[in-house]
């Protein structure tokens, strides 16, 4: 599956089924969070069999059922983590959908599970990437047009255009998708959050989209 489609094919997925994932995908993604923690600067941690972390009574508030593997996206606290967390924490998650895994960006119903999860001092826990393979692959979001998350004088470049395309299929928290894209002089484009839960992590995340549909070379960031 290439990337394009995993982007395509990916959506939250709350409900699990009772399935392990394979030891070789599990190999392969710890040597991804293991590239994606010196790449970043992130302390992620991969647990695999680990259902308590989703059978808290927030849990059963956001419809999840039969979670128990999860990417903990932990870094250290600044002004940049939780955009950090979202560019990595997005790779991650389309790794595991080109591995025909289902996955879901969960932000406030999950309880930390101090047995598992590793936190020095000055890091914090940003938020969790449900994993495993769902009881359904999920449906598509409702999608904002190009216009109202691109800011450019027409017409807009294709690889412009593919950038913001694929970054509207990301996932966003509620899907707000409160981004913009703004195209600057010379190729450079300066993409901004909303106001919002989480607008940050939402930021990497189509940040690392609008990568994979722009292609470096075609632009850089303001
Ligand atoms: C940072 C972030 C936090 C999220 N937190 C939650 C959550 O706590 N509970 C939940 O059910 N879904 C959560 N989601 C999933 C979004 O609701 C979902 O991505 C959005 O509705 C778009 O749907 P899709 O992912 O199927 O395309 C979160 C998504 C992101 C990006």
């Amino acid at each position: 599956m290439t990337i394009e489609e995993a982007i395509k094919q990916r959506h939250s997925v709350r409900s699990y089924a009772d399935r392990p994932i394979e030891q070789e995908k599990l190999e392969a993604l710890r040597a991804s969070v293991d590239a994606v923690n010196l790449q970043g600067g992130l302390h992620v941690q991969l647990v695999a069999g680990d259902p308590k972390a989703f059978d808290g009574r927030l849990a059963h508030y956001g419809k999840f059922s039969g979670v128990s593997n999860y990417f903990a996206m932990i870094g250290p606290k600044g002004r940049l983590l939780d955009e950090t967390v979202g560019y990595y924490g997005e790779r991650l998650l389309l790794e595991a959908q080109q591995m025909g895994l289902n996955t879901c960006w969960v932000g406030l119903t999950f309880s930390k599970n101090p047995d598992v999860l590793h936190l020095a001092d000055g890091e914090k826990l940003v938020c969790v990437i449900a994993l495993g393979y769902g009881t359904t692959p999920g449906v598509g979001h409702k999608v904002k047009t190009i216009e109202k998350v691109t800011k450019a004088a027409a017409p807009l470049p294709d690889w412009f255009r593919r950038g913001a395309e694929l970054a509207l299929l990301a996932p966003t928290a509620m899907n707000q998708q409160k981004f913009t894209f703004v195209l600057r002089d010379g190729g450079c484009v300066e993409a901004k959050a909303g106001w919002g839960f989480f607008s940050k992590v939402d930021l990497g995340i189509v940040k690392y989209h609008f990568e994979l549909g722009a292609v470096a070379g075609n632009f850089r960031w303001a």
